[in-house]
């Protein structure tokens, strides 16, 4: 009788274990609205593969503006390729209307400060101690606003991450405005240039006296990008260059169609590498440092007035203040405000 009463005790006790590590259905997006601080009202969304590795890695996939955990989960091969390797992926949900990331403001740029970086930072600490990850296994990605808060999350927070993998993003601190959820057209447009060591001590300022390891990054941009500039994948390699002490626009290798035609491929070192569509010159280009010359390269194109007669394409920018292309969209796609700086065809 009284050992039968403390086998079930037991038993309890161990069910009781289980189920605080089993806190959500496993292969299925999930949301988790218990882990923990969350200053920003970000919401939280996990996949926990059937086939959990025993001390997991974790990505951090993070959507674009208008996006929502649910697409990014539907629209990218994470929570596929985490039933293969044994990973947990945690999609964060931007909280605002046009569901874009705080970016711009001095709670969400500093390390522990109370933004959106901040309620990320926190899902990902929860997600190691529930299921036991690997800390140092943490990996951060995200597309455009998404990407911007790679670059952030890397900058806030580079004790979390063993690397970051940016897509067609800004160097972090380059959508500043002082305000939450900015929008902050002179970055996304290009014309926010600075030097590598600037740029480098945007990401210091964002946690002082910090001297630890940094994610290693990995930038993507194509060239071709009417929403977010090009030009951004320049501004983000010199930031990431200035914090590695590599040289801009001195990559060890340049390697043309790689990884996919069209395609080219910068290796500054072992912590930085970034790939984009931008066409290759023999020679010269080793030459383009990021010189006091650089500053004062405004864009040449700063067109004329709004052309109601010409067309974006799908995802492109057409309309918003100080917007000055296209307000047409290619069809099928609408041109759908996302904030008052930024309409997108979608
Ligand atoms: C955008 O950033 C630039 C500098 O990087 C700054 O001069 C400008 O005021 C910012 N724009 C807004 C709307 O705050
Ligand atoms: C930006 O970077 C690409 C790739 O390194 C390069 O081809 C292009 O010339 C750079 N643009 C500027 C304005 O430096």
């Amino acid at each position: 009788m009284k050992f039968s009463s403390i086998a079930s005790g037991l038993l309890a006790l161990g069910a009781s274990f289980a189920s605080a590590a089993e806190m959500v259905k496993r292969a299925s997006l999930q949301q988790v609205t218990n882990f923990g601080s969350n200053p920003s009202g970000v919401k939280m969304y996990i996949y926990v593969p059937n086939k959990l590795a025993t001390k997991p890695a974790i990505i951090v996939a993070i959507h674009y503006c208008s996006g929502t955990a649910s697409a990014y989960y539907q629209g990218t091969q994470y929570a596929q390729l985490a039933e293969t390797y044994g990973y947990i992926v945690i999609y964060p949900e931007s909280p605002y209307s046009g569901t874009c990331w705080d970016v711009s403001s001095p709670a969400s740029l500093t390390h522990n400060g109370g933004g959106n970086s901040n309620s990320i930072a926190n899902m990902v600490t929860y997600t190691i101690n529930q299921y036991g990850a690997d800390a140092s296994k943490v990996f951060v990605t995200g597309t455009s606003s998404g990407a911007m808060m790679t670059n952030v999350m890397a900058a806030t927070y580079p004790e979390m991450f063993a690397a970051g993998s940016a897509y067609a993003g800004v160097a972090a601190g380059c959508f500043y405005t002082g305000t939450v959820n900015g929008w902050n057209s002179t970055c996304s447009q290009g014309q926010s240039i600075h030097t590598q060591q600037e740029w480098a001590n945007t990401v210091y300022n964002m946690y002082p006296g910090y001297t630890g390891a940094r994610p290693k990054m990995l930038i993507h941009h194509g060239s071709a990008d009417t929403t977010i500039y090009p030009q951004n994948f320049n501004e983000t390699m010199k930031q990431w260059a200035g914090v590695f002490g590599y040289t801009y626009g001195q990559p060890q290798q340049t390697i043309a169609n790689n990884p996919a035609s069209g395609w080219t491929k910068y290796v500054y070192g072992p912590n930085l590498v970034g790939i984009t569509t931008a066409v290759t010159t023999t020679a010269a280009s080793t030459t383009t440092l990021a010189t006091s010359t650089k500053t004062s390269t405004a864009p040449a194109t700063t067109s004329s007035a709004s052309n109601g007669g010409c067309t974006s394409q799908r995802w492109g920018q057409c309309g918003g203040i100080g917007w000055t292309g296209c307000s047409a969209c290619v069809s099928p796609y609408t041109c759908q405000k996302i904030n008052d700086w930024y309409s997108q065809c979608l």
